[in-house]
C-alpha cells in the first residue's frame, strides 16, 4: 500500500492552521484545505458545478460553500448537501510529521458528478420556421396598480401593432412586471463564474428574467427596446436588465459561443428633456456588443428639450403626433427588412470574428510580445 501513496509536504502546521479555508495547488492538483475545530481536512479545490475554486469559499456549518454559485460540499466527506450526497468531490488523506502537514495526492474518494437537468434556455439557439418575430421590451417604471401614460411605451405599442398588421408574430414584455434580481457580479469573480444561462437564473427559480433571455436568445428575430430618458440616461430598469445580459456576451469570451446571431435591434427613446443621442449611443453600443445588427437609422426619439420641459404637454404631444406614430412604424419596417435579409442569407453559425474585449479568450491576459 505504502508505494501507492503520493505524499507531499504542504508546509508548517502552525502557518497552515491560521486560515480556516485555503486553496492550495500541488502538482496541478487543486486542493481546498480546511482547518476547523482544531482539525485539518482536504477536499478537491475544484467544484463539481463549473469548476469554481472551492478553497476560496467559506465554511457554513459542516459545509464548504463554493464562492462562485454556492454549491455546498461537506468539509470532510466531500459530499453534497443533504439530498445531493451523491454529488461528491474527491477527498485526500492528511498526516503530520515533525510539525509539517502532508497530503496524499491519490484521492481517498474520487469525484462523482450528478448531472443537473439543463434549463430550457441552455438549448442551442435555432430559428424555428415561421413568420418574422418581433419582441418589444418596455423599460419604463411605474406603479402596477395605478399605471400612467408612458410615451416610450405608446410608441413601442404602435411599433408592435404595425408589426402584427404586417403578419409578424409579436410579443411585448414590460420589465416592471417581471421580478428579477440585480446582477450580483459573478463576472467580477472570474469570467468563468459568469455562465449561461445566467447564474442567478440557475440559482433562483423565482427570478423572471428568463422571459427576457428566452425572447432575446431564442424567440425573436427583431428586438424593439423602449426607454424613457431619466436624468440624461436610459431608465434604471434598462440598466438593471443590461447588467444581467453580460452572461450572453461573456459566452463569446469563455466558450466562443455567439448566442445572438442574425438578429436586429431598434430603439425608441423619449424624454421631457434632451440627451437622446447619448442614450441612443449607449443602446447601440451595448446591443452591438451582444451581436445584434442595427438597421439604418436604428432609433427613433422624441424630446421637447430643456426649455420646453412640460410633462403634461409632452404626453399630450406624443399621443397626438402623427409623425411619431409613423416613425414607430417605419422603425419596424427597417428592422424587418434587415432581419428578412439576414434570415434569407442564413449566415454561418460559427464565430468568425472576435472584437473588443471579446478579441481575447478568457485564458489570455494580454497580447503583448
Ligand atoms: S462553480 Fe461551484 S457552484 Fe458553480
Amino acid at each position: 500500500m505504502a508505494d501507492q501513496n503520493n505524499w507531499h509536504d504542504l508546509g508548517s502546521i502552525a502557518k497552515l492552521s491560521q486560515k480556516p479555508v485555503q486553496q492550495i495547488e500541488v502538482q496541478q492538483t487543486k486542493i481546498a484545505l480546511i482547518f476547523k475545530d482544531s482539525q485539518f481536512s482536504a477536499i478537491s479545490g475544484v467544484c463539481n458545478h463549473v469548476g469554481g475554486p472551492l478553497g476560496n469559499g467559506i465554511l457554513e456549518g459542516e459545509y464548504l460553500v463554493c464562492p462562485w454559485h454556492y454549491y455546498k460540499f461537506h468539509w470532510k466527506t466531500g459530499e453534497g448537501e443533504p439530498g445531493f450526497e451523491a454529488d461528491r468531490v474527491p477527498t485526500y488523506a492528511l498526516k503530520t510529521e515533525a510539525g509539517h502537514l502532508w497530503v496524499d495526492l491519490n484521492p481517498l474518494k474520487t469525484r462523482n458528478k450528478i448531472p443537473h437537468p439543463p434549463l430550457a434556455l441552455a438549448r442551442k439557439p435555432e430559428r424555428a420556421p415561421g413568420p418574422l418575430r418581433v419582441a418589444g421590451i418596455s423599460t419604463t417604471v411605474m406603479d402596477l396598480k395605478y399605471p400612467r401614460v408612458s410615451t416610450s411605451e405608446l410608441l413601442l405599442e404602435e411599433s408592435l401593432r404595425h408589426a402584427k398588421a404586417k403578419g409578424f408574430d409579436t410579443h411585448l414584455l414590460k420589465l416592471r412586471e417581471l421580478k428579477f434580481r440585480h446582477c450580483e457580479g459573478f463576472y467580477s469573480k472570474d469570467a468563468h463564474a459568469c455562465i449561461w444561462p445566467c447564474s442567478i437564473t440557475q440559482i433562483d427559480e423565482t427570478d423572471q428574467l428568463d422571459q427576457v433571455y428566452e425572447d432575446l436568445v431564442h424567440w425573436a428575430d427583431v428586438l424593439v427596446l423602449a426607454t424613457p430618458i431619466r436624468w440624461g440616461s436610459a431608465s434604471s430598469l434598462y440598466y438593471k436588465m443590461t447588467e444581467r445580459l453580460n452572461c450572453i456576451q461573456n459566452q463569446i469570451t469563455t466558450h466562443n459561443n455567439q448566442l445572438i446571431r442574425n438578429k436586429v435591434a431598434g430603439f425608441i427613446i423619449t424624454g421631457g428633456q434632451d440627451n437622446v443621442q447619448s442614450v441612443a449611443g449607449h443602446m447601440m453600443g451595448f446591443f452591438s456588443e451582444l451581436g445584434y445588427h442595427l438597421p439604418p437609422f436604428p432609433y427613433i426619439a422624441h424630446s421637447l428639450g430643456w426649455s420646453m420641459e412640460n410633462m403634461a404637454h409632452n404626453v399630450h404631444y406624443v399621443q397626438r403626433s402623427h409623425a411619431l406614430k409613423e416613425a414607430a412604424q417605419e422603425l419596424v419596417d427597417r428592422c424587418a427588412e434587415l432581419s428578412e435579409h439576414l434570415i434569407s442569407t442564413n449566415a454561418p453559425n460559427t464565430l468568425i470574428h472576435r472584437a473588443g474585449r471579446k478579441a481575447y479568450k478568457a485564458e489570455r491576459h494580454h497580447d503583448l510580445e
